[in-house]
């Protein structure tokens, strides 16, 4: 029998870079037929954002791609340290956050751009909220490509 894969990816609003991770993972397990392997979810450190949808520029860019977002934001709680089996963290100081809840927990957590082969020592997904479209237009290359890589690290 398969065991289910819990991963949970996390930014600081849960309404840009974490709902893209969410969004494009799910469409990679879609196409991979393997979507009943996993449970995928996104949240974010904040509660800034609570119960909304994702950016709408983030949603535009998305969706432009054959990306539907769905995700409502929500803030990560210690409580999915013990529930999940991969936490990804979209940027350093996400990081930092999520093991300030609980470091027993350090070894489920992860930074997303690990899994990125144009990282180039840059290991944060760039926060697009406060710039341009081509700040989204970034995010969703830096997370498709991210999360191809970490499917097969997965799945192995
Ligand atoms: P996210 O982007 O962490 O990728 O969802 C942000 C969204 C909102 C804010 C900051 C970053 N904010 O400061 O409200």
């Amino acid at each position: 029998m398969i065991k289910v894969k819990k991963i949970v990816f996390v930014c600081l609003g849960n309404i840009c870079r974490s709902p893209m991770g969410e969004g494009a993972f799910i469409d990679l397990i879609e196409k991979h037929n393997c979507k009943d392997e996993f449970i995928v979810d996104s949240a974010g450190t904040s509660a800034f954002h609570v119960g909304e949808k994702a950016d709408s520029r983030m949603r535009d860019v998305a969706n432009s791609n054959g990306v539907k977002l769905m995700s409502r934001a929500r803030q990560f709680v210690t409580k999915d340290l013990e529930f999940f089996d991969y936490i990804i963290a979209m940027d350093r100081s996400n990081y930092r956050d999520i093991l300030s809840l609980d470091s027993k927990y350090e070894e489920k957590i992860f930074l997303l751009r690990e899994y990125d082969e144009y990282a180039m020592g840059d290991l944060d997904v760039p926060d697009p909220y406060y710039g341009g479209l081509e700040g989204f237009e970034n995010v969703y290359q830096i997370v498709t490509r991210s999360c191809e890589q970490l499917l097969k690290s997965v799945k192995k």
